[in-house]
């Protein structure tokens, strides 16, 4: 059965919409349907939960996803999605969602090959080294970028045009996609951004930052925004989320950051 969240039809056929409580009160729709979306933050800030949270919601819209992960294998991905009472097995035999682990060495070895094939032209290729052929996704998941980019050591105007090809591939076949990239602090807080992070951020069309907070008081806490998406409308502001077992990441739309905090 498709699940429309938020119950509106019609507004699925133009948006996504995060299957994450109280985030829908960010969007006036919701993420429009083709975007590539950064997912940043740092280690343990809830990344990789959002996302997974979202594949489940995907599927059950029908959709046909694709999680690509660099940092587990596919069985603890798996596991992972049982905490939201989601039978990953059942919509991968009905062909609905494909899980693969990829290697990052490997795919900076394949650019690698396919750049010093096409020489002159920077035009690469992307489908072959990461999408697979056979599977045609709606939506994707990444986790993450950061790990492609470390496979590239030194190497960062490749991963620049790796990304660039990417991100067009992912436009032209409509591909809705959540990608992730761990920053060890938040990169659009502070005044320097540079490299890797600063490509990545111009090329996507929209950035969710999940903050890890400490207070005045000692105690820490979680947050989380919509920085930028392109074609709709945001409440700009920094709210308070949780992680809650069995629900994953839920966000408070009325609680804006207050008082003395810091933002890590
Ligand atoms: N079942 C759960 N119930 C509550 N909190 C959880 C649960 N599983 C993980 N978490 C919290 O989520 C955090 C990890 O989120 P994760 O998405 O893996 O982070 P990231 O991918 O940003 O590194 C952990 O630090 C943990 O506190
Ligand atoms: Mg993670």
């Amino acid at each position: 059965m498709v699940k429309y969240y938020y119950g509106d039809k019609d507004r699925a056929k133009k948006y996504f919409l995060p299957k994450v409580e109280g985030i829908d009160k960010l969007f006036a729709n919701g993420v429009p349907i083709g975007s590539a979306v950064v997912v940043e933050g740092g280690p343990g800030s809830g990344k990789t939960i959002f996302c997974l949270q979202n594949c489940v919601g995907a599927c059950e819209q029908g959709k046909k996803v694709l999680f690509m992960s660099f940092e587990e294998p596919e069985d603890n991905l798996r596991d992972h999605l049982k905490m939201f009472n989601f039978d990953a097995e059942k919509y991968e035999k009905k062909g609905l969602l494909r899980i693969k682990r990829f290697n990052a060495l490997d795919i900076a070895r394949s650019v690698e090959a396919l750049l010093s094939e096409a020489k002159k032209e920077l035009l690469i290729d992307v489908q072959p080294v990461l999408i697979p052929q056979d599977f045609q996704p709606d939506i994707l998941f990444i986790d993450s970028l950061t790990s492609i980019s470390s496979a590239f050591s030194g190497e960062s105007s490749r991963f620049r045009i790796y990304m660039e090809q990417l991100f067009r591939y992912l436009e032209s076949h409509n591909i809705t996609s959540f990608l992730i990239m761990e920053t060890p602090h938040p990169v659009h807080l502070g005044n320097v951004i540079a490299g890797v992070d600063q490509a990545v951020s111009f090329l996507s069309d929209g950035i969710i930052i999940m903050y890890s907070v400490i207070y005045e008081n000692g105690k820490r806490g979680r947050a989380m925004e919509i920085l930028k998406m392109r074609g709709e409308e945001i409440h700009r502001k920094i709210v308070e989320m949780d992680i809650i077992n069995g629900k994953g990441l839920v966000v408070y739309p009325n609680k804006p950051l207050k008082g003395k905090f810091q933002l890590t």
